[in-house]
């Protein structure tokens, strides 16, 4: 498979991507939503770990040994766990302006195929929001190599690999007007609770919660429903029982889905109304 060069990866677009150094106010980016929240210490982005392909293009994490979404069909996982978990294609018909975060940016496949179905189902005139945190973001040609097995989103791929800056602290970009992304490369656990923004639609996506407990954490998971839209849902591949039991304790109303693929079983659930 073609291997896209690093020395294609340099891009710069002032206009469409810019690192924050002080205060982060990101409202113009997010179509007048406020996401604000000072800058750490440190920004928690450790040092790329590195990827191993396993079958020839399924990315494994050397450092958590998980790989990034299923062998199976990871386009259609992404479309059955965190999209239709989330209820989104109903809940688009009628939303002007939807708000999805996300645990893990990964490869952005979650991101890219949320995007497609987006456009295909969106009213006139509705914005989306994309906010996301990766504590280890890929090499721009990992992600590329990664997403290449997906005609279906290939111009989308190569629109997220050409804005793809590992090194950046925050990643703001548009996919044109209607389409604000904005990636945080940090350890979610620092970033999360410096930011304010209140989410329709979590996608918890941080690899098994017994390879990488940090992000499943029950601070983190109550940071997560702190910034839920009352009504507002999470969905994860995940049915772990300590999962369940935390997002519980964190608020939500959570129950169990078929899963994905080989797994049996996944969660879903939602803020409750006051
Ligand atoms: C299963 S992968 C996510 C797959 C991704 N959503 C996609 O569409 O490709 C989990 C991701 O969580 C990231 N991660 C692990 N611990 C993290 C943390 N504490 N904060 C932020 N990201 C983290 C990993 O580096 C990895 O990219």
């Amino acid at each position: 498979m073609a291997r896209r060069p690093e020395t294609e990866d340099a891009r710069t677009n002032d206009e469409e991507i810019g690192i924050c150094n002080s205060d982060i106010d990101l409202r113009s980016l997010n179509h007048s939503l406020t996401i604000r929240g000072k800058m750490p210490e440190s920004k928690g982005n450790s040092t790329i770990p590195g990827v191993d392909w396993r079958d020839g293009d399924l990315p494994v994490s050397r450092h958590f040994d998980d790989p990034y979404f299923s062998a199976h069909d990871g386009r259609a996982e992404t479309g059955h766990v965190f999209v239709r978990g989330n209820q989104l294609p109903q809940r688009w018909r009628d939303t002007e302006h939807c708000l999805i975060a996300e645990l893990g940016f990964g490869t952005g496949l979650n991101f890219l195929e949320t995007v497609r179905q987006w456009r295909e189902l969106k009213r006139d005139g509705a914005r989306l929001s994309f906010v996301s945190f990766e504590q280890f973001p890929m090499a721009t040609n990992e992600m590329h190599r990664a997403l290449a097995r997906w005609p279906e989103l290939t111009a989308l791929a190569k629109q997220l690999v050409e804005v793809w800056q590992p090194e950046f602290e925050i990643l703001e970009t548009r996919f044109g007007e209607d389409i604000a992304l904005t990636v945080f490369m940090s350890d979610a656990n620092i970033r999360l609770p410096q930011l304010q923004f209140q989410a329709d639609a979590w996608y918890l996506d941080g690899f098994s919660p017994a390879k990488n407990p940090q992000l499943w954490n029950p601070a983190l998971l109550a940071e997560v429903f702190s910034r839920t839209v009352p009504g507002g849902t999470f969905a994860t591949y995940s049915a772990a029982g300590q999962v369940r039991r935390d997002l519980q304790a964190a608020g939500f109303e959570v129950r169990r889905e078929s899963g994905f693929g080989t797994k049996r079983e996944m969660l879903a659930g939602r803020r409750p109304h006051a």
